[in-house]
């Protein structure tokens, strides 16, 4: 777990301060960095941009790690100090961090929760100490204490699985247009973590998108586990996707006639357990020759490597770099003492509001374009790609 991170202001950012909370004009007093690596001292430490708390669910999946770093980053870039936490995907272990940062006294939240339920308490706190609180990637629930929601469109992260799936089986093409092949298809489908408030935005796009291929027959799921409860897979866990397809396979296919086309999985851990179930148990082999198509999300670097190698289908690639940069501005505005910008105030109830919201766009990753969406943007390098491990 990362320890708590002191930052002094590197005096460049400093000079560029133009924070409400900033006390005087800007240059002069706040170029001054402190040598004893605390915030600066006296009237001035406001002026040092404020600390601000970043909780992050867990380092076991790399996107998160991406996610902190970069949060992190931008907001040291504008002067800020950042108390950045990951809580292993224990529940309690948040809560107890997002208490030790409020009475560490930050001055703004940036929370991916675990359980989007489980931080009334924590919120409540923050909200009687006038700070801020920015939701990240996951919508916190049943809570009136949450300003801001920055996230990726997620019902549409949805609609594009099942789509690269379609694509995977040939019943579509890349361009959306009607593919040539007819089915019908065996498919299973799996769900992300049902805490996550996350899994029923992508299950319902996937779902919605799937639905009349199944109506009519071209895809059916001979397991007949169609429900999200059946098909979610707490807290995203590799393993336990891992152990559900195997489930799957020996309940259903093993011994029959049967075999499986296509796989819906809405998270890049859940797919490569699923594939490891499936060579467990015969398949093999590139979706060239066979392989079971298997979706995926977040362009984590082992699986871009499979879909470079043509195992695992696809991928959804959300640029964390643009989410942290968006919670980074959002934060910035409240601290500002402004509002920051939303550009979705419908979407998001988290049971007690509509939280207002900025989502950012994802793109389908397939074999053919992860140069250009991956390496040529500078998410992974080419040697990234073709070692499947992040340097
Ligand atoms: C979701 C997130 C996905 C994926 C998943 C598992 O909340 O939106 O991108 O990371 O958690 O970590």
């Amino acid at each position: 777990m990362k320890g708590k991170k002191f930052f002094a202001a590197a005096a460049g950012a400093a000079m560029a301060f133009t924070l409400a909370a900033c006390s005087g004009e800007g240059a002069g007093s706040t170029d001054e960095e402190p040598t004893d690596g605390s915030t600066a001292g006296g009237g001035d430490a406001v002026a040092e941009g404020g600390l601000v708390g970043v909780a992050m669910p867990t380092q076991t999946s790399e996107r998160w790690i991406a996610d902190g770093d970069a949060v992190e980053a931008g907001l040291m870039d504008l002067g800020y100090e950042v108390d950045l936490q990951f809580a292993n995907d224990d529940i309690p272990t948040q809560s107890q961090q997002i208490d030790q940062m409020i009475t560490n006294g930050v001055e703004a939240l940036i929370i991916a929760a675990i359980d989007g339920t489980a931080l009334n308490s924590q919120l409540e706190a923050a909200a009687a100490a006038g700070i801020p609180v920015v939701s990240y990637d996951r919508l916190i629930l049943d809570s009136e204490n949450v300003d801001f929601y920055v996230t990726f469109d997620n019902y549409n992260v949805g609609v594009q699985q099942a789509t690269s799936l379609l694509v995977g089986l040939g019943l579509l093409n890349q361009d959306g247009s009607e593919g040539d092949a007819e089915g019908p298809f065996n498919i299973e489908v799996f769900a992300g973590s049902p805490d996550d408030n996350n899994a029923t935005f992508f299950w319902n796009g996937a779902m919605d998108t799937l639905e009349p291929y199944m109506a009519d027959g071209t895809l059916t799921v001979p397991s007949e586990q169609t429900d999200f409860e059946q098909a979610a897979i707490l807290r995203w866990q590799q393993e336990t996707a891992q152990r559900r397809m195997e489930d799957l396979l020996t309940s259903t296919y093993v011994g029959t006639d049967l075999e499986i086309d296509g796989v819906l999985s809405p998270y890049d851990g859940l797919s490569r357990g699923i594939i490891t179930a499936l060579e467990s148990n015969g398949y093999e082999g590139t979706v060239a020759d066979g392989f079971p198509v298997v979706t995926g999300q977040d362009a984590e670097i082992a699986s871009v490597k499979l879909i470079s190698d043509g195992v695992q289908f696809s991928t959804i690639f959300k640029d964390t770099r643009k989410l942290a940069d968006q919670a980074v501005t959002a934060t910035d505005a409240f601290l500002a003492g402004g509002e920051p910008e939303a550009n979705d105030t419908e979407t998001y109830d988290n049971g007690v509001k509509v939280v207002p919201s900025y989502l950012l766009e994802s793109d389908i990753i397939y074999q053919d374009n992860i140069q250009e969406l991956l390496v040529d943007s500078g998410y992974w390098t080419a040697e990234e790609v073709e070692s499947g491990t992040a340097e």
